[in-house]
């Protein structure tokens, strides 16, 4: 019997999900909320659709074709520490990063973070003995679409809310939730000149706002304490009154191919859902399936996806456009064991340091700010944001100056044939393992932040 990894409290959480999901009438549209602030606090929320076409303020926004606007972000920070001097450079940090982000993306609608500056061993007991959390940011809502292929795929609401339909699911007030504990060791613009144990904050919140504006890959080993077999995230379908899982990719995994074969992980993820469709079809219980996909000849799919993400140069982001697997963006699989949360969701660490496209790395430069970094990087004339990452914006479907009509998945459609459905009974998903998810966003951090674990 496998159980998932996972604390009790995360299991009882997905009890609760499963409880809650078996309640909800299938034509109401299912979101997820993510809240990286406290694990718990992550629901499944009804987003219905909502028209807003007649709302003579929103017309005039869409019809706006002037976002040239520095400051598309619209943060709310919570600062909890008494310093409000730091809490001001914190602030501005924030606004760079905004306007960092905002000067490469043509951004329609403002993107709103929920950011929170506390220190978490006071404010949420968590003064981790053999190290501490240090940050956490992730879309606060994604939502399903339905991209060319047929497939749905979960998107950021940050990204949802460029495309512009008028009907759309419901938002939350928030398209990032954002944490930083303010124990940590950052270096601040302003500050003395850093030192080498200090961590730009600015570069730090500009890396992170990435990942909550789509830079996130849902393959991921769901399944074993120690890692060994990867699946995108398992999606629970309702259709009628039956709940049945499936693998559901995010809107980044799309894209992704394996090098030199040039195969798109997509023809993996219909793999292992073979058996979803097949013998997975009859589990209702989360544990069962998980145990019938080990025992199964698909979970030698999963095993191989494995290999290719701890072997380097094995993966691979195709920029929209691009066929030749030498103009792929080479992503992390040089970990080895792998690391939940900096594999795959990152760029390849030795290709792209001290190159313009540093910034999506799993490592931040200790002792760099970000200033210095872009300068390392060739001073490339977009900043921070270097020339690959700005295909993968243009490619997930922001608009740049470049690119002004990028890519737009259409929203699913109760009538749309889904490829395990010739029904208008078309499934909706919901991703059930977000806290999970959850949990290895938050591994990320820790990787990424290891040398946070001594405070000086
Ligand atoms: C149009 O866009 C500009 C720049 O993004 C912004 O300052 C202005 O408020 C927008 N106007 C409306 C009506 O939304
Ligand atoms: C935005 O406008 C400023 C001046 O108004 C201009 O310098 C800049 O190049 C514009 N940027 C984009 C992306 O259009
Ligand atoms: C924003 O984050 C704070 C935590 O700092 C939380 O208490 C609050 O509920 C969040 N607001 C929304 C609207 O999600
Ligand atoms: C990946 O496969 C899907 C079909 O499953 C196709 O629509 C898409 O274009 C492929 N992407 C790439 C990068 O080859
Ligand atoms: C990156 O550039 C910095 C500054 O020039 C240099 O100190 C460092 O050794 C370089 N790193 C690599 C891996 O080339």
């Amino acid at each position: 019997m496998i159980l998932f990894k996972s604390s009790s409290l995360l299991v009882l959480l997905l009890l609760l999900t499963i409880t809650s999901l078996a309640n909800i009438p299938t034509t109401n549209a299912q979101c997820y909320e993510h809240n990286p602030l406290k694990i718990s606090d992550k629901e499944l929320v009804e987003c219905p659709l909502v028209d807003d076409g007649d709302d003579e303020e929103s017309l005039k926004k869409r019809q706006n074709t002037s976002s040239n606007s520095t400051q598309m972000f619209q943060i709310k920070l919570t600062c909890g520490i008494s310093d409000r001097a730091i809490c001001a450079k914190v602030n501005t940090a924030f606004a760079a990063a905004g306007t960092i982000i905002s000067a490469t993306l043509n951004l329609k609608e403002p993107v709103t973070v929920n950011a929170t500056f506390i220190d978490f061993c006071k404010s949420m007991g968590d003064c981790g003995n053999s190290g501490f959390l240090t940050l956490g940011a992730a879309p606060a809502r994604t939502i399903p679409m339905q991209d060319l292929d047929g497939k749905q795929r979960f998107y950021p609401q940050a990204l949802v809310k460029q495309f512009g339909y008028t009907t759309h699911s419901s938002y939350s007030a928030y398209d990032i939730v954002a944490m930083f504990n303010s124990v940590a060791n950052f270096w601040f613009d302003g500050d003395p000149p850093i030192r080498t144990s200090q961590s730009d904050f600015l570069f730090v919140i500009v890396h992170e706002l990435v990942h909550g504006l789509g830079f996130t890959s849902s393959w991921d080993d769901y399944l074993n304490d120690v890692p060994e077999a990867l699946t995108p995230d398992l999606g629970g379908t309702t259709k009628g009154s039956r709940r049945q899982y499936q693998f559901v990719e995010y809107a980044f995994d799309q894209y992704i191919v394996v090098i030199p074969q040039n195969k798109n992980l997509s023809i993996y993820t219909d793999q292992e859902n073979v058996f979803s469709k097949g013998t997975g079809n009859k589990y209702t219980n989360i544990d069962d399936f998980a145990q019938g996909f080990v025992d199964s000849p698909q979970y030698a799919v999963a095993k191989q996806l494995f290999n290719y993400a701890t072997t380097s140069n094995s993966l691979g982001f195709m920029p929209r456009g691009t066929k030749d697997p030498n103009d792929a963006i080479i992503l992390e699989t040089s970990l080895n064991p792998y690391q939940q949360g900096s594999s795959i969701s990152h760029v390849d660490y030795s290709k792209y340091t001290n190159t313009s496209d540093f910034l999506m790395r799993y490592l931040q430069d200790r002792g760099v700010s970000l200033q210095n970094a872009v300068l390392n990087g060739g001073d490339y004339k977009g900043g921070a944001i270097g020339p690959q990452l700005k295909s993968v914006f243009e490619t997930l479907g922001y608009a740049t100056q470049d690119n002004p009509n990028p890519y737009r998945p259409s929203p699913p459609s109760p009538n749309s044939k889904t490829d395990d459905s010739s029904s208008s009974d078309a499934p909706k998903f919901n991703l059930i393992y977000s806290s999970l998810r959850m949990q290895s966003l938050l591994s990320i951090i820790v990787m990424f932040f290891a040398w946070y674990i001594t405070r000086d």
